[in-house]
């Protein structure tokens, strides 16, 4: 998969695209990711990007041009181009599921007061992270591709991220490692038991009872099984 960055920041990307998950899949061969500084598709003099808004209002905007260029120079057959911004729709793991299987996409970074409207006329979709404002699209570009890039195949073990948390709607089970116990902290005795199936039962029923407990919205979305449904209950039935 490509991803493709187009920020007046791409400096700001270097220790994200050198650490960790993101630094393997990379050198690995699983994606390849590019920062794009927006200021090289200026059509003004000197890599000038911003101008005030038309009919007045504080702060600058981003011009149109320079994502037209951006845009034209970096689009192929099949690549998706997502806007990022307060006013997109809600990223969630169901979309970074989406996404991973896309082979090719552009992710456009604002800054100051938002882009030109114009831009929108380019673009698959807008992407918001959270119902909240930040400066600019740099670390929302970082969380989005960040999702992605856990998804893609061999980046991570693949049992590990079908067991996420919200990968099937639910949250993930409460998980304990060494030591057993620690100033009196224990560790629950079923996964000490060494009984697979048994353990099973219980991770299933923790993670029914944290969505409960922690994310009651979430219950709504969830297509539940029968079995599901029914533990669902007994846990609603035993909290009374
Ligand atoms: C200060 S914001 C502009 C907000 C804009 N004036 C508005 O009211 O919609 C600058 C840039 O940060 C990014 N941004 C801010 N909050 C975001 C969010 N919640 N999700 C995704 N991008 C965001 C967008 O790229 C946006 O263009």
């Amino acid at each position: 998969m490509k991803i493709d960055i187009l920020t007046i920041f791409p400096e700001f990307f270097e220790p994200f695209l050198n650490t960790s998950k993101i630094k393997h899949a990379i050198q690995d061969g699983h994606v390849e990711i590019r920062c794009h500084q927006l200021r090289d598709y200026a059509v003004r003099k000197h890599g000038n990007i911003d101008d005030t808004p038309y009919g007045g209002g504080v702060g600058m905007l981003m011009q149109f041009p320079p994502f037209y260029e951006a845009i034209k120079s970096l689009k192929r057959v099949g690549t998706k181009v997502y806007l990022l911004s307060p006013q997109g729709k809600l990223f969630n793991q169901k979309a970074a599921q989406s996404l991973a299987n896309e082979t090719h996409i552009i992710l456009l970074c604002g800054h100051y007061e938002g882009v030109d409207a114009r831009v929108l006329a380019l673009i698959d979709g807008e992407i918001s992270i959270g119902d909240y404002v930040l400066t600019g699209g740099e670390i929302p570009a970082m969380i989005v591709t960040d999702a992605i890039v856990r998804l893609l195949p061999d980046v991570i073990h693949e049992q590990s991220s079908a067991e996420d948390s919200l990968s099937h709607g639910w949250l993930k089970y409460p998980q304990y490692t060494k030591p057993e116990t620690y100033k009196g902290y224990t560790v629950p005795d079923i996964l000490l038991s060494g009984h697979h199936e048994n353990i099973a039962i219980w991770r299933k029923e923790a993670s029914i009872k944290a969505t409960l407990m922690k994310r009651k919205d979430l219950l709504k979305k969830i297509k539940m099984t029968d079995d599901e449904k029914k533990i669902l209950e007994n846990i609603k039935q035993q909290s009374k």
